[in-house]
């Protein structure tokens, strides 16, 4: 897919309904990965990298040079792939800087070993709103985009096609919970706002699709679909209707299934946690007692 020199391959993780994305300006130039995915079996605790290896080969083909895996947020529904990538593409790992926040949360609700710093140094870049670089001829804009967790970016390409992570979803499937710790439906619909103050015609890239009954996934709408049609967020739906709504849906969702091994290994940029003393990683469930 073309868009004013930013070119966009799509890969679809089936497990949790997640879009990875390579971000380039044209084969044999510079590219970016957002929100790689690592494949897990969490009932027999077994990783695999055969969808990032899917994106690497993609690379590969292309001769991409890559120097960025971009996380939009700590993502609560998939393990991230990104130490993976880091490695075979000797790239860094950039995320928003209030990551630091998510990082205390959890160290205090899993107990992390004291050793774990909530600082952010497991990540090579922390963003802050109003961040740019440049990729080859690529230029990112990071805008902070808070509500369904405090670290949310997205991230803007060429001003002409944004990677909005879980901020918004497809028109008919509307916007992420904000019941995650530090979510707030208050604040992302005025993060949402901001993103649809583009113009009309930018290319909004979302990071998941739970298409309804009969339509296959998609992964790619605009401004002016989300304005007019978005069944959350569209143009004459108030904060007051959106958080009324946000909010009484949220009580009523299930924890994704994979949300207790992901976000442990997530806000350490996608590595396990310390192996224990016989050599094996272990994950960690807390349990809410009676
Ligand atoms: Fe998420």
């Amino acid at each position: 897919m073309q868009n004013s020199n930013v070119q966009v391959q799509a890969f679809l993780d089936n497990d949790s309904e997640t879009f990875t994305y390579v971000v380039y300006e044209k084969t044999g130039g510079f590219g970016v990965v957002i929100d790689p995915v690592l494949d897990f079996d969490a009932k027999s605790g077994r990783t695999s990298t055969d969808g990032a290896e899917k994106v690497l080969g993609f690379i590969k083909s292309a001769n991409l040079q890559v120097p960025w895996i971009l996380e939009t947020h700590a993502h609560a529904d998939h393990l991230s792939a990104a130490p993976f990538l880091r490695n075979a593409l000797n790239a860094k790992i950039g995320i928003g800087s209030k990551i630091t926040e998510v990082q205390k949360t959890f160290k205090a609700i899993f107990n992390l070993e004291k050793e774990f710093l909530p600082n952010g140094s497991h990540f090579d870049a922390l963003f802050e709103d109003g961040d740019e670089f440049e990729v080859g001829s690529l230029r990112f804009k990071v805008v902070h985009t808070p509500g369904h967790t405090p670290a949310d970016l997205t991230y803007v390409v060429n001003g002409s096609a944004m990677f909005v992570g879980d901020t918004l979803f497809m028109p008919d499937v509307g916007t992420a919970r904000c019941d995650f710790p530090g979510g707030s439906a208050h604040i992302l619909y005025r993060s949402i706002k901001t993103l649809l103050n583009y113009s009309a015609d930018t290319q909004i890239y979302i990071c998941h699709d739970y298409p309804p009954e009969g339509r296959e996934h998609e992964f790619v709408t605009t401004v002016a679909e989300q304005r007019s049609n978005n069944k959350h967020v569209r143009d004459k739906i108030t904060e007051a209707e959106f958080v009324n709504m946000r909010e009484e849906r949220d009580a009523t969702l299930a924890m994704p299934k994979l949300i207790l091994p992901a976000i442990q290994v997530n806000i350490r940029a996608g590595k396990m946690p310390p192996a224990e003393e016989n050599g094996t990683v272990y994950l960690k469930i807390p349990i809410d007692q009676l």
